[in-house]
């Protein structure tokens, strides 16, 4: 079946949502459990209602919507993605996943379809990494790759942890019942933006994820002495932020020097204390991501990074505080799952790619329990994380009706 898509209701609801954000547009923040975060929550919760899904909502704030099947003992297929975004963020990323979603359901309900399997949406918390450090919380929890122990006790940049702020936003139950069994779901289908050049540059209209590429996290507290910037002479300073400086240096070299063209390095967080021009940098705080195709790559860059920095701030006298915050293994995609997207994509006359995702994504998480894929649409130039992300209405189309064709498949 080809399932109609309302593209124009779905781009509305696309602009609609990203007004909901914590600076004006085009810019798009909306980090978790801020106040934009909660409004979109409740945003996407009225949309899901209107359709006729269940609403449930677990103990980290995933929210799952519900189209029951003729069979409810059957393992649901699920599909969905996140509405968080990082600081000047597009409309995009994420959010094409979650309300594409929606309207891949409405469509088949509005082409009579009734489906076997039940069809479950997922809008998982945080798979950014903004407010924890840490990425794709909801699904890490969900699928057991994180300790409920160990995610209650992660703490913002400003010490209030997890739990609290869970708590705070009306999280009810705890976080050891967030875990799924594996016979909740039969498969996982998430539907993203690519994120990347290579689809529109070879105009191709979908790609199909075969491989997502495993990201590491390092967070670094660097401690020096402060003082009066006139004052306190060049000899014998203790300067935080040059430290921080030679280390953000230091995994450029690491990166671009690791023999493969895969391995990117960024050092994308860089806070200094006091932060006054008069005043020595008494303290940094550093948050570096690496990634490669090749987990023993990404490992030997993240420990010739972790290396440079203890031999930097001995030799600059820095008291170094180091933690890799996750350093996860690279998801291989269900073959058979990518045959069947390969197959509904061919049977709506769709060209499509097989490829690799660079960017991480809850599917990474879901993989680990479920067949699990992923459906890429075109982005402008590659954009992404920046304000003026963009994937054409077409695009989108065409993304959102493969992703109700296998929807459709696979629930039977
Ligand atoms: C997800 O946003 C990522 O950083 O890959
Ligand atoms: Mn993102
Ligand atoms: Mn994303």
């Amino acid at each position: 079946m080809t399932p109609k898509i309302n593209i124009h209701r779905l781009q509305a609801e696309i602009d609609e949502i990203s007004l909901i954000s914590e600076k004006p547009a085009p810019v798009v923040t909306r980090i978790l459990f801020s106040e934009a975060d909660l409004r979109a929550r409740a945003f996407v919760k009225k949309l899901c209602l209107r359709s006729g899904l269940k609403l449930r909502q677990d103990a980290v704030g995933n929210i799952f919507a519900r189209w029951e099947g003729l069979d409810r003992r059957l393992p649901a297929i699920a599909t969905g993605s996140h509405i968080d975004a990082i600081p000047n963020a597009g409309k995009y990323d994420g959010v094409v996943g979650v309300l594409g979603g929606i309207e891949a359901v409405r469509a088949l309900k509005e082409s009579g379809f009734r489906p076997k399997r039940s069809i479950e949406l997922i809008i998982f918390t945080s798979e950014e990494p903004t407010r924890f450090g840490i990425g794709c919380l909801g699904s890490r929890l969900l699928s057991g790759a994180l300790a409920p122990d160990r995610a209650a006790k992660l703490l913002d940049a400003r010490g209030k942890s997890l739990d609290r702020w869970r708590r705070q936003v009306g999280c009810k139950g705890v976080l050891n019942s967030v875990r799924l069994p594996k016979s909740f779901y039969s498969a996982f289908v998430e539907l993203h933006i690519e994120q990347g050049p290579v689809l529109e540059k070879e105009k191709i209209s979908l790609g199909v994820v075969e491989k997502i590429a495993a990201p590491a996290t390092l967070r670094l507290v660097l401690t020096g002495a402060g003082g009066h910037a006139g004052a306190t002479l060049m000899p014998g300073r203790r300067d935080a932020l040059l430290a921080g400086a030679e280390i953000a240096l230091a995994v450029e070299k690491a990166a671009t020097g690791s023999g493969s063209s895969d391995t990117v390095g960024t050092t994308g967080v860089f806070e200094i204390k006091p932060g006054a021009v008069n005043s020595v940098p008494c303290g940094a705080l550093l948050e570096i991501d690496v990634r490669d195709t090749e987990v023993k790559t990404r490992d030997s860059v993240l420990a010739q990074i972790e290396k440079c920095a203890r031999e930097i701030c001995r030799r600059r006298k820095i008291g170094l505080k180091m933690e890799r915050l996750n350093a996860d293994l690279p998801a291989v995609c269900s073959p058979k799952l990518v045959a069947t997207a390969v197959e509904t994509c061919h049977a709506q006359r769709i060209s499509c790619k097989k490829m690799v995702s660079r960017a991480y994504h809850d599917a990474l998480f879901m993989s680990r329990i479920w067949p699990a894929t992923m459906i890429f649409i075109p982005c402008r130039k590659g954009y992404s994380h920046r304000p003026d992300e963009y994937s054409s209405p077409a695009q989108i189309e065409r993304g959102v009706r493969v992703l109700a064709g296998m929807l459709a498949h696979v629930a039977g």
